[in-house]
């Protein structure tokens, strides 16, 4: 059994093309930074890139690549790190779907596009508790972390499939929280823009400025968000420094839900 505390961070990749930011790849660095062993989870091969800045920074990390929409993948992530490390301290789920096809309005979406989102976005964040968590009961506190997004409070255009998934996460956390507490913590970070490599795909750096400032704009903090700042945000919620937060649904959007545009 590893004497360290053990992580399972998913969607956890660098940038696909880039090896540039991502929300996943900055939650592992800096959970192995808080001296977690950290299993880098992701279907796409950056996370081995991960795993590389990780030992960079003198932490330790191991890659298992899978699907987590799949029973089979998730399963033979927990085997494989109950085997190699025997114990569970914390989970966070993070991975997410994006096709052209699910940006569609109810009325527009297919009805595979919603399914395949659902399965992806939502099923992967309850097969991961479902199967880590008698290993998570057998560490004396552990934490669960899901990221979702303020699109559970609010809705973007043509987007209602990821805002009912990241709503249900939210769900699930509550009742994660309400089941498993006290040995297991359930919280939800919902984060607003976030600057990821994934998104910057495609876009010259002009362009890029251009964007950034646009988003800014409706933002009361005038800049975007970086992924160091909701990393910043899962360090907390997995030390013991928020041992009474429990079943929250953390907002990290630097007051863009609370604010009002409006110009008089
Ligand atoms: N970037 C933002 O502005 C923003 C805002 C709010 C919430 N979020 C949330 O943050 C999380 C991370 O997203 P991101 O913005 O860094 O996007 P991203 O696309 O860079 O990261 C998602 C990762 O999940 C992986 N993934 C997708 N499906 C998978 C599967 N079935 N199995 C294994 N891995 C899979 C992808 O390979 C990718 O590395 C997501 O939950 C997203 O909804 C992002």
């Amino acid at each position: 059994m590893s004497s360290s505390q053990v992580a399972i961070v998913t969607g956890a990749a660098m940038g696909y093309q880039s090896g540039g930011p991502s929300i996943g790849g900055a939650n592992a660095l800096r959970l192995a930074k808080d001296g977690f062993v950290v299993v880098v989870v992701d279907e796409g091969e950056m996370g081995a890139r991960t795993v590389e800045l990780i030992r960079e920074q003198g932490g330790e990390a191991t890659f298992m690549r899978a699907d987590v929409a799949t029973t089979t993948g998730v399963k033979q992530i927990v085997e494989q790190t109950q085997q190699r490390y025997g114990r569970l301290d914390c989970l966070v789920n993070g991975v997410s779907r994006y096709s052209p096809g699910m940006a569609k309005s109810v009325a527009e979406i297919d009805e595979a596009e919603w399914d395949k989102t659902m399965l992806v976005n939502l099923g992967s964040y309850f097969k991961m508790c479902k199967y880590c968590i008698p290993l998570m009961l057998k560490s004396e506190q552990a934490t669960i972390i899901n990221i979702s997004s303020i699109g559970a409070f609010n809705a973007l255009p043509d987007f209602a499939v990821y805002s009912v998934s990241k709503a249900a996460i939210n769900a699930l956390t509550h009742s994660l929280a309400v089941d498993f507490a006290p040995r297991i913590r359930a919280n939800a970070i919902c984060p607003g823009f976030v600057r990821i490599a994934n998104s910057e795909n495609g876009r010259t750096p002009a362009e890029l400025t251009i964007w950034y400032a646009d988003i800014a704009k409706q933002y009361p903090m005038q800049r975007v968000c970086e992924v160091e700042e909701i990393a910043n945000v899962v360090s907390f919620l997995a030390s013991p420094e928020s041992s009474f937060i429990n079943g929250q649904s953390l907002v990290v959007d630097g007051g863009k839900l609370v604010s009002d545009r409006h110009e008089f």
